[in-house]
């Protein structure tokens, strides 16, 4: 449940547009629900703040960093797995949907934690993990000692093999991490037996999400963090759960991105990969939602469910959240668009459209744990496989001056959409990916299961900066960090960026200051024109935006300059930079 300090924290900031002097506007008296405007910054927590010195995240170093967030101006967090785990997917194996993995501490850590950020007016989403579980899980476990065509089997998908003695997989299916996507297991007295699919890592085994007994233990969990006091769930994987009758063969139209989605370099893949695939967007998971909205509906306080779908076109993703199903979907396509006036322009509409189509608020996000930071990906050249994760060997790598300055420009641009935005963690410090990690070092699935192929997701997963001159840049009370620190980091580190003019930092809470007081997650785009292709201009209530993906400078319309992402001489904006003016 929300503390009343959370819903009073609500309450300033519905009635904050007034005190900026300017007329109410139509959207300002509609009492909307939070989550269609929010601010929502992810946690990874094996990279956030270590509180006991092991060089790995916990609960603890969350909650004692909560101020930072608040004084930020972010409406809710999304944390990451910290669920009981072996570990082998950095937490998205789960082997206890109910416990806290000793790594990041207790139970008893979470109630603190979500205290805390509730009394600082935060909400607190947590991830559901429900395509697989870890084979560690005891599910899965009782599933490995039940004979074949038992009960516990039929938990996840087990099958025999193909083949005159089975030796063959079911199908021809492969991994998203890359490599089959099943595996055989060995019978107690040593011969081979059946096969399970995990469209994931090894470890991480598919449910039968047919199976009704598999549906009742998630209202379980569901209830088991609503009852908490969860305001809501980023639900993994949402596109995958339920598999085609008879798991047909299938053969994609590209190899699999780490994320779960396609590369992204050639437009419509995603499109032909998620409308064809037997594993992706089957009609049936829809029922899924249906049915944990329901128990979500019992709770009080606007509890939510975001879904990450990585399905194509937008008009696809909207069906995730129709007014009976999930509240909000992740803008994959958002994510993807390359930096540049045409395709965003379509992009901003096409999202605007579909979601409104069916009630529902766009939502807008630049980074994640799964992809390239945009600080990097923004520079990157078009033969880059942006979604396997760049390193040394990478052709093409980005310059670093040309990909924070665009991404500057770009969370600018972002931040000034009507709807609800996600932020990743360190993307406020203008961090870039982490290029450089000693192949020792590296952890992600993806790395191993093609053999250093595809460099995977490390990068962007490197513990935070947050003091230049401690160890570990203040991640931790010691010098221990799970992944190498970047000497940059030194630089990048929150107090070297605190109150200093221009900072990403204090770009980022100036943004999200100004968009708060001018109500814009509540607004329109209403484009304006008057400046050639690469110039995105738009007006949202009393704020006029020019962003300027191309390379030639313009001068600026009239009116009071309320932010620029570059100092600006004069009204003279550069390429690669977005102003925000008083309309
Ligand atoms: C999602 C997560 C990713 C994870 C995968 C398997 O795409 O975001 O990190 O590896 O699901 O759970």
């Amino acid at each position: 449940m929300n503390t009343p300090s959370a819903r009073e924290h609500t309450a300033v900031r519905e009635v904050e547009p007034s005190m900026t002097g300017e007329a109410p506007t139509e959207h300002d008296r509609t009492p909307a629900e939070w989550w269609r405007t929010a601010v929502i910054y992810q946690i990874y927590p094996r990279s956030f703040a270590d509180a006991n010195g092991d060089g790995m995240g916990d609960l603890a170093g969350i909650t004692g960093r909560l101020p930072a967030l608040h004084d930020l101006g972010i409406d809710a967090i999304w944390l990451s797995p910290f669920y009981t785990s072996p570990q082998h997917d950095a937490g998205y194996d789960v082997a206890d949907y109910c416990d806290v993995d000793p790594i990041f501490g207790t139970l008893a850590d979470f109630d603190t934690l979500q205290h805390t950020a509730h009394e600082l007016g935060i909400r607190v989403i947590v991830d559901l993990v429900p395509n697989h579980s870890s084979s560690a899980h005891p599910w899965f476990q009782a599933a490995l000692a039940a004979p074949e065509g038992s009960a516990e089997r039929a938990h996840y998908i087990f099958r025999e093999g193909k083949g005159q003695h089975g030796e063959f997989p079911p199908n021809n299916w492969e991994s998203v991490f890359g490599g089959n996507a099943w595996t055989r297991l060995t019978n107690p007295d040593g011969t081979p037996g059946q096969w399970y699919l995990h469209l994931f890592d090894t470890t991480q085994p598919d449910f039968d999400w047919d199976n009704p007994w598999v549906r009742a233990q998630f209202r379980g969990v569901l209830r088991f963090w609503l009852d908490r006091g969860a305001d809501g769930f980023r639900v993994d994987v949402a596109h995958g759960m339920i598999k085609a009758a008879g798991l047909p063969d299938y053969t994609p139209p590209v190899e699999g991105g780490s994320m779960g989605g396609a590369t992204v370099t050639e437009p419509g893949i995603i499109a032909e990969w998620a409308e064809t695939a037997p594993y992706w967007a089957q009609g049936g998971v829809h029922e899924i939602y249906r049915d944990w909205r329901l128990v979500l509906d019992e709770y009080p306080g606007e509890r939510i469910l975001a879904a990450e779908a990585w399905v194509d076109p937008l008009s696809h993703v909207a069906e995730w959240v129709r007014p009976d199903e999930m509240h909000q979907a992740f803008n994959f396509a958002y994510l993807e668009t390359p930096w540049g006036g045409p395709t965003l322009r379509r992009v901003i509409d096409d999202s605007l459209t579909a979601f409104s189509a069916v009630g529902a608020p766009s939502t807008w996000v630049l980074s994640n744990h799964d992809v390239v930071r945009h600080a990097s990906r923004l520079a990157l050249t078009a033969e880059n496989l942006q979604g396997h994760g760049i390193g040394p060997k990478t052709a093409g790598l980005p310059d670093t001056v040309v990909g924070l300055q665009r991404a500057r420009a770009a969370t600018a641009l972002m931040l000034a959409l009507p709807g609800s935005s996600y932020l990743y963690q360190g993307e406020e410090l203008g961090l870039p990916e982490v290029i450089d990690l000693p192949d020792a070092s590296r952890e992600d699935p993806t790395w191993f299961r093609t053999n250093g192929e595809r460099y995977g997701r490390d990068g962007c997963r490197v513990p935070l900066p947050w003091e230049s001159a401690a160890p570990s840049y203040g991640f931790g009370p010691t010098s221990a960090s799970w992944l190498p620190q970047p000497a940059e980091w030194g630089t990048l580190a929150r107090d070297a960026q605190e109150g200093v003019p221009g900072s990403t930092l204090e770009l980022y809470k100036l943004a999200l200051r100004l968009r708060r007081e001018h109500a814009l997650g509540l607004g329109a785009v209403d484009w304006l024109a008057g400046f050639g292709d690469p110039i995105v201009h738009f007006r949202n209530g009393g704020v006029v935006v020019v962003a300027n993906t191309g390379t030639e400078p313009i001068e600026l319309p009239a009116g009071e300059l309320l932010l620029t992402s570059e100092p600006l001489a004069g009204r003279t904006l550069p390429g690669d930079t977005t102003a925000w003016l008083r309309a």
